[in-house]
């Protein structure tokens, strides 16, 4: 008779090897239908003529928006030749279902065409931008953004997103940052993933009609160009570009993206846009990438200003050889590289190889099965800004919202009051949806004022605009200042154009534009409680606002539904729970400033009171640091508890704390673990976020949270660049921020 002890380990016997037969046979299957997939591509590809191998590598703007200078004409016959197999700024499936019948019922091959556009935030249903996103900490609710956004793209003829923008940056000089997720390598990844699982959907099942192709963007570096100067050079070390800058990039190729997009600038010298080293080697090699390269707006001609080529025809050559398989508008693989091919210039192989990835791109997406499956005009009428999209923006842009400030406790506004909101902001619906808003318009949205007033009634509300988003007219200061005499309180909307961020909009100030904060100054004389709401794409310097104002809400550009939602904020109906994702500096002499800094030689806290590492007119931290964000109620942190004080190579060690709400409001909190190590091969960081959990608790409550600590999580590249951990002694930070923690220690062996 079997011991029940023999029994268990027979069982335990027959499930391994039922588990390996399992798991061979789906590795099998996969690689069976991967093999299938090249037989397909194969297939086209023997038919294709050298022309038509050069058209599937060519991408142009339609007629649609042109974000650089259109240099096409003549597109439908380009699709009818065979010569242009993918279209940019196409949408609508009327617009759409047009071009794609040229491409598969009048070229010789009928190879279905793809279809990209800048969906960044949202197609018709506007989200927050994705810098005021990345402030909810909600990857959830970043994931479900970028999903609605591929339903409505799909749903009008797009299959292709360029997004997410994954470029960590420090600079915010540099008006792209209100494209991407803030400073931070760890949270950056994780929302790169986040927005390619909600484009390519969970299962990365691009066949699916309501799922759209991910194009990871900028490779690489595009977010740390010198002075903040949109396009200009980028210079890191190789330890600093692969640490910091390039995680995002492969936490989104890792989720399954496939395709990725060249940057503007060099790194080290070569354009990426010619960069073996970033898009052969790297890229393909290290990473694994599988999918295409599209060069951003015209960058393979741009190689001929870098000056690493004489001409746009050399240019095309750096590129085709660096590893880029599509030329974006540039017309450079169309007018050089077949002559390139018969001369010998470039082998055919390569040629072959960068259509095999389009193609093979246009199979997943299941376009030669059915070319117009992005066509369907009543699907297109039934998604498109349909109200329970509008009902996620709205959840969304709640989520986004940051308070920075809330003295006396200002906010929540009570219903009611008699309040003046003041600024041109609070009566824009165009700012509201901020920079690259796609399909987005303003025709059935309300500004902030429209919400309000909706809120709070009428009645209860004097507006007057005071003065414009820029410039320095000051004649309606008048108005302003009686609204506020009649007011109980005042609220008063501040910031930056939309257009004020985004791409080619860098700033030198990071003061709040045109006389807005003047005009503040004088409100403030009337000494009335002042609540100051921002809208704005970057960290400004908001020294002199926060001396004027008893509350400041960063809103970011809260997308279509975003009057709605500060609204409900001020009022109370949501506490906000956002966290900054960018340092706010005290003014721009700081700048770069962001928590990962070093400790250098001579750290600010030393006793001596002259030589060490400090300004003699500013304190060395920011205004608001990375991680920071207010609430209506209060949460109070309990000491860490560690599992052990010591991880051992492949073990793992727990720390838990537990986070009460002390206060009278129900709310959210980002709960933020931070590791220091303090002695390694290589100077390290003060502070690296390694974990995160956004947690509601009600008024009163407590919860315990937990973090799992694994030795991998503190790998780096190391003195020898090799990439690892070393042993030694570690701070370990859980706060609400990364500047007010608890902290304990242990050591790795
Ligand atoms: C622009 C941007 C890029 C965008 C592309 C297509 O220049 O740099 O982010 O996707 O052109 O519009």
């Amino acid at each position: 008779m079997f011991s029940l002890h023999r029994k268990s380990i027979v069982m335990k016997k027959y499930f391994l090897i039922l588990l390996s037969i399992i798991l061979l046979f789906s590795c099998s299957k996969k690689s069976a239908i991967d093999q299938q997939l090249n037989n397909k591509v194969d297939s086209v590809l023997g038919l294709m003529t050298l022309d038509e191998k050069i058209g599937q590598m060519v991408l142009y703007a339609s007629d649609g928006d042109i974000t650089g200078s259109s240099i096409k004409s003549g597109l439908l016959d380009e699709i009818r030749k065979g010569n242009c197999g993918n279209i940019l700024n196409a949408y609508t499936t009327a617009h759409t279902r047009k071009l794609q019948k040229i491409a598969v019922e009048e070229s010789r091959l009928k190879i279905p065409l793809l279809f990209g556009y800048d969906v960044i935030h949202g197609f018709k249903t506007i989200f927050p931008i994705s810098l005021g996103e990345s402030c909810s900490w909600d990857l959830e609710a970043i994931e479900k953004g970028a999903r609605i956004a591929a339903i409505e793209s799909a749903a009008s003829g797009v299959n292709w997103t360029f997004a997410p923008m994954v470029d960590i940056s420090v600079e915010p000089r540099w008006g792209r940052v209100s494209e991407g997720a803030g400073e931070d390598p760890f949270l950056g990844s994780k929302i790169a993933a986040a927005r390619v699982r909600g484009f390519q959907g969970k299962e990365n099942d691009l066949a699916d009609s309501l799922t759209i192709l991910a194009c990871v963007k900028h490779f690489a570096a595009y977010g740390a160009p010198q002075a903040g100067r949109d396009y200009n050079t980028v210079d890191m070390s190789q330890r600093v570009f692969l640490d910091t800058y390039l995680p995002p990039y492969k936490a989104a190729i890792d989720a399954g993206a496939m395709s990725i997009m060249t940057s503007f600038n060099e790194l080290d010298g070569v354009p990426s846009t010619g960069n073996k080293y970033l898009l052969t080697d790297l890229l393909r090699g290290e990473m694994g990438f599988k999918g295409l390269v599209v060069t951003d707006y015209t960058s393979i001609n741009e190689m001929v200003n870098h000056g690493v080529a004489e001409n746009d025809a050399e240019a095309g050559l750096l590129a085709v050889k660096a590893g880029v398989d599509m030329d974006m508008q540039g017309e450079v693989y169309f007018k050089y590289l077949k002559k390139q091919v018969k001369d010998g210039l470039v082998d055919e192989k390569l040629i072959d190889e960068a259509v095999r990835r389009v193609l093979r791109v246009k199979f997943l997406l299941g376009l030669f099965d059915d070319p117009y499956k992005y066509c369907n005009e009543d699907q297109e009428k039934r998604l498109v800004f349909a109200p329970e999209h509008l009902e996620t923006a709205f959840e969304v842009a709640k989520k986004s919202l940051v308070l920075l400030k809330n003295e006396n406790q200002v906010l929540p506004l009570k219903k009611g009051d008699k309040i003046a909101v003041i600024g041109a902001l609070a009566a824009s619906k165009r700012d509201l949806l901020g920079s690259w808003k796609a399909y987005g318009d303003t025709m059935n949205m309300n500004s902030f004022l429209d919400e309000f007033k909706i809120y709070n009634g009428n009645t209860n509300v004097i507006y007057a605009e005071g003065c414009k988003k820029m410039g320095e007219n000051i004649s309606g200061f008048g108005a302003a200042i009686a609204a506020g005499r009649r007011a109980d309180k005042i609220v008063m909307v501040i910031g930056e154009d939309a257009e004020w961020s985004g791409e080619a909009a860098s700033r030198t100030s990071l003061q709040v534009p045109g006389v807005q904060t003047e005009l503040l100054e004088k409100l403030k004389t009337l000494n009335k409680p002042i609540v100051v709401v921002l809208m704005n794409g970057r960290p400004l310097d908001l020294t002199r606002e926060n001396q004027f104002a008893d509350a400041i809400l960063e809103t970011w550009y809260a997308g279509t539904m975003g009057g709605k939602a500060i609204t409900q904020v001020l009022f109370g109906e949501y506490n906000p729970s956002g966290k900054l994702t960018m340092t706010f500096p005290r003014n721009l002499g700081q700048v770069p400033i962001f928590y990962y800094q070093k400790n250098t030689g001579r750290p600010s806290y030393l006793s001596n009171p002259k030589y060490k590492s400090r300004y003699i007119d500013c304190p060395n931290d920011p205004l608001f640091p990375f991680g920071f964000g207010l609430s209506y109620t209060n949460f109070e942190y309990s000491e860490i508890t560690l599992s052990a004080t010591e991880l051992v190579e492949k073990g793992e060690l727990t720390a838990k704390v537990t986070v009460k709400n002390s206060g009278k409001y129900d709310g959210e909190e980002v709960v933020q673990l931070y590791v220091r190590d303090l002695v390694g091969s290589i100077t390290r960081p003060v502070k690296e976020l390694k974990g995160f959990e956004k947690v509601l608790l009600k008024a009163g409550n407590s919860k315990e949270i937990t973090f799992k600590i694994t030795p991998d999580m503190l790998a780096f590249h190391r003195l020898d660049m090799s990439f690892g951990t070393e042993q030694g002694d570690y701070k370990l930070y859980i706060g609400g921020n990364s500047r007010d923690v608890k902290q304990t220690s242990f050591k790795l062996k």
